[in-house]
């Protein structure tokens, strides 16, 4: 069953295209990957998804109802969840304070049920230092606090916006294994990856941008191959 489909979704910066006629359908339960150079569309993707930008022209159906101009505040509540890709923890709370205000925000919970769900989804991610400010994390403990603090909302869809990037070989083991024990809760993911064995073992299927447009879908063994594919990566360092 799907749960998410993007129809025709456009976004224009002045005279830029950053999405071109995207066309994506989520299917409930899956990872999706969602690959491309730099500068293709996949974080100005999200932000339309997530609705924190409005789209230009196209559609966005969550569970079959047109969420395309629903608030940003509100998609949290019925269930899209994104991570930001450049972590914005709040500098002043700790690590666990943050998580709390992203419960207390997206489910409108009680102050000491909304502790009690972010120890327990710091606790899931196994993010032990929950006393300490920002500043004291390594960027591994702020990639998990940018997913505490998304997955607190009990999301149906969650965008991760590379969240292996910055980390090494041993952290990114551990954030695969992460991914994959959110998949078993249920939740349906979307992955935005630059590193492409983290790509080839985490998804089901891929998607990939170019310049704005979807220029092929499949499995990633074969999208792999694929010359268009190929030559957009390539064209990636001039
Ligand atoms: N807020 C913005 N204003 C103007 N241009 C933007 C903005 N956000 C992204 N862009 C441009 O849109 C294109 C796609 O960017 P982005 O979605 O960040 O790509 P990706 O995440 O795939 O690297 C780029 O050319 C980028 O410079
Ligand atoms: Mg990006």
């Amino acid at each position: 069953m799907k749960i998410l489909r993007l129809e025709n979704l456009t976004k224009n910066f002045g005279g830029l295209i950053a999405v071109n006629n995207v066309n994506i359908e989520l299917q409930e339960g899956e990872i999706l990957g969602i690959i491309g150079p730099n500068g293709a569309g996949k974080t100005t993707l999200t932000n339309l998804v997530a609705g924190t930008l409005e789209v230009s022209s196209g559609k966005i159906f969550f569970q079959d109802s047109d969420i395309t101009n629903l608030p940003a505040h509100l998609r949290v509540r019925i269930g899209i969840s994104r991570t930001f890709q450049t972590v914005r923890p709040l500098k002043d709370f700790t690590a666990l304070e943050n998580v709390v205000v992203g419960a207390l925000f997206a489910k409108g919970e009680s102050l000491s049920q909304a502790r009690e769900s972010a120890y327990k989804v710091c606790r899931f991610l196994k993010l032990e230092r929950v006393d300490s400010y920002p500043d004291k994390l390594t960027v591994f403990e702020l990639k998990k606090l940018e997913i505490a603090r998304a997955i607190v909302c009990n999301p149906k869809v969650l965008f991760l916006d590379e969240v292996m990037a910055g980390l090494n070989f041993e952290e990114m083991k551990q954030m695969i294994q992460i991914v994959k024990s959110l998949k078993d809760e249920g939740m349906t993911i979307c992955v935005i990856e630059h590193v492409m064995s983290v790509i080839s073992e985490l998804t089901d299927r891929v998607v990939v941008l170019d310049r704005g447009e979807v220029i092929a879908e499949g499995p990633y063994l074969e999208v792999s191959k694929n010359k268009r594919v190929i030559a957009a990566y390539l064209g990636e360092e001039d």
